[in-house]
């Protein structure tokens, strides 16, 4: 079975990280996102996985590239956004027999292997994963018949027509009639357009409810999210890659993953679940705290990064204090800042040096 990874939209909800990195590309453990997914479609033996790209189509060039896996990979490119729908039906050419849509941004364990298996056995036209919330009240719902059929989406139900938890998790299985639905060149979406007009239609959709693990990684407090669960799942301790070098007087406290070549001095403090990428420098007395920290990363003197995400090239003085922060590519932040507002700063800005405290 071929699988369609949908890597093509902006990823509004997660700037400033996505302003220069699609979000296939963001580092998850120190890895980019799309290379989880694709061991994942591994794992289930999918090797013809066709990418349907748009925003910053080249960087997941270039990423696919360092990524070593048994996997025959096509991009295909949108000239202007087709949505979830449009992005496939561009692909179609591509496409002859049941195939799999994945959403790029999530994590899951639910068993594809298992779900292509039903779906093979009833031929309805898709099988939907379904993932349980928590809130449904903040979702699409999709309620099912007593058959597993699904019967109806619910929009973001009030509490007091919530008959399910279950919402649709990004994943489906399609026969390629299912495109016929979709007109060429135009913008549609599988959510709101076309399985809403299968049910219309009397088609039969398929329901596939799965409590495994699955996340999707759209907002800055998912991907802090996803990183400590994966974390947390691998690992209890320090874990250095590679190269790295840490001082015996650096404290690594808790599932911590440190990338190679980054240079930890004495006195620093890392706390974990925190993840450390390749060639990031924190110096004396500097601390880290449930935070993630792409490549090249700089932090000053006793400077401290509690719940905070900062991408690759930034530099953040001493004695600064970011709380809850998220700090685009590039970013300098000058000595003596406190952001503990939940700040997002844009790429390559520069906050300058926070005055000194008055002597009066
Ligand atoms: P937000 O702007 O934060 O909502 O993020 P997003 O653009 O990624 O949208 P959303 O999270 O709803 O998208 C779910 C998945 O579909 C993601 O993997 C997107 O990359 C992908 N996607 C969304 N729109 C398009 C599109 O127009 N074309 C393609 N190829 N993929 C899309």
């Amino acid at each position: 079975m071929k699988a369609v990874i949908l890597v093509g939209g902006k990823g509004t909800r997660l700037r400033p990280l996505t302003c220069k990195t699609p979000k296939a590309a963001i580092p998850i453990l120190n890895r980019p996102a799309l290379e989880h997914m694709l061991r994942y479609l591994e794992g289930h033996g999918i090797h013809d996985v066709i990418l349907a790209t748009g925003h910053l189509a080249d960087s997941i060039d270039g990423i696919l590239k360092s990524i070593q896996i048994d996997i025959r990979t096509l991009p295909v490119l949108e000239t202007m956004p087709l949505g979830t729908a449009g992005a496939v039906k561009n692909a179609s050419r591509y496409l002859d027999d049941a195939f799999v849509v994945l959403n790029g941004d999530i994590v899951t364990g639910i068993d594809l292997s298992e779900m292509a298996r039903l779906h093979r056995q009833v031929r309805p036209r898709v099988t939907m994963a379904l993932t349980p919330v928590d809130n449904p009240t903040m979702y699409g719902v999709v309620e099912t018949t007593d058959c597993g059929l699904v019967k109806k989406f619910v929009e973001k139900p009030g509490w007091d027509r919530v008959t399910t938890n279950l919402i649709n998790a990004g994943i489906y299985i399609i026969e390629p009639a299912v495109l016929d639905y979709v007109a060429e060149s135009t913008m549609v979406m599988f959510e709101d357009y076309v399985f809403p007009r299968l049910l219309e239609q009397g088609e039969p959709v398929l329901a596939y409810p799965s409590d495994a693990y699955w996340i999707d990684v759209g907002t800055p407090e998912k991907y802090l999210k996803v990183n400590q669960d994966l974390l947390g799942q691998t690992q209890t301790g320090a874990v250095v890659q590679g190269e790295a070098v840490i001082d015996p007087g650096a404290r690594l406290e808790g599932p911590v993953l440190i990338g190679p070549e980054c240079v930890i001095a004495a006195g620093a403090h890392i706390r974990g679940p925190s993840v450390i990428g390749p060639q990031c420098r924190i110096a004396a007395g500097a601390a880290i705290e449930a935070s993630v920290l792409w490549d090249n990363v700089t932090i000053g003197e006793r400077s401290k990064v509690k719940t905070s995400i900062i991408a690759s090239n930034c530099r953040v003085e001493e004695d600064c204090y970011l709380e809850q922060c998220v700090l685009g590519r590039g970013v300098t932040i000058g000595r003596g800042n406190s952001l503990d507002w939940g700040a997002r700063i844009w790429p390559d800005s520069l906050v300058g040096c926070a005055p000194p405290a008055s002597s009066h």
